[in-house]
């Protein structure tokens, strides 16, 4: 697979007070093309911090983020948050979804952010939520508004997705449809996919599997037989 973020270096400190803690300490990673990658590790083990980083919603302290040739850490802001719109969607744990909209409408508002916009029914049908597409926001369960969180962030077909716990609210059954939402846009569209979970099953879904603690990359494993959300055991 093509390398298409590099990571060399990178740390991230906080200063408070007279303490430093390195949320990123000297992390190195490669992100291939159309892979499906997990990040799993204990709370305030540097997940959401690494994730910040990679798209560059957050600023670190030393090192590079290279997306090809393009060095993120040296871009302006103005420069990054048109690359991020051009080509980066995410998906959190709260949904953040517009309430006086309804669901097409939702999914609508991601296609006007880009030029290069997927098919919204194609995409509701992805995700499946073709039936849904009239309801109210209010009028849906929480797996059923992480989807139209979903098809909104792929409406402007990114390239790459993150997803920070996008199962953290759901129980079993829907946190599974939601997953394989995703497993479905990776294998439909090829996207890039990188999941955040505190559930050590949900990485049996990924390609490669990223361990973290006190700002380290501990562990990466290679997953050659991804297994279906459905048979994730869900601890
Ligand atoms: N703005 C901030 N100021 C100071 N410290 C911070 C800040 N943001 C994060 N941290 C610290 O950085 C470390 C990593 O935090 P991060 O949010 O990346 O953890 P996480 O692995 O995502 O945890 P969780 O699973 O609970 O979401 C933690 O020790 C946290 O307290
Ligand atoms: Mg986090």
């Amino acid at each position: 697979m093509e390398k298409i973020i590099e990571l060399k270096k990178v740390y991230k400190t906080y200063n408070i007070g007279e303490i430093k803690t390195n949320a990123l300490d000297a992390i190195d990673l490669n992100i291939y093309d159309g892979e499906i990658l997990v990040i799993v590790g204990p709370s305030g083990s540097g997940k959401t911090t690494l994730l910040n980083a990679i798209s560059g919603l957050d600023d670190v302290t030393s090192g590079t983020i290279k997306y090809g040739i393009l060095d993120f850490t040296k871009l302006n802001d103005r420069v990054k948050t048109k690359f991020r719109k051009n080509n980066i969607g995410f998906i959190f744990q709260t949904y953040n979804l517009l309430n006086h909209l309804n669901v097409y409408e939702n999914v609508k508002v991601g296609s006007l952010l880009s030029k290069d916009k997927t098919d919204i029914n194609d995409i509701l049908k992805t995700v499946k939520l073709e039936k849904h597409k009239h309801k109210e926001i209010y009028q849906l369960s929480g797996g059923e508004q992480q989807r139209v969180s979903i098809a909104r962030a792929l409406a402007k077909n990114p390239k790459i997705m993150f997803c920070d716990e996008p199962t953290g609210a759901l129980d079993e059954k829907t946190g599974k449809i939601v997953l394989q939402s995703l497993v479905n846009i990776n294998e439909k569209y090829k996207t890039t996919i990188i999941i955040i979970t505190h559930n050590p099953g949900i990485a049996l879904i990924g390609d490669r599997i990223i361990k973290m603690n006190s700002g380290c990359i501990v562990e990466t494993i290679k997953n050659d037989f991804r297994i279906k959300p459905k048979d994730i055991p869900w601890g």
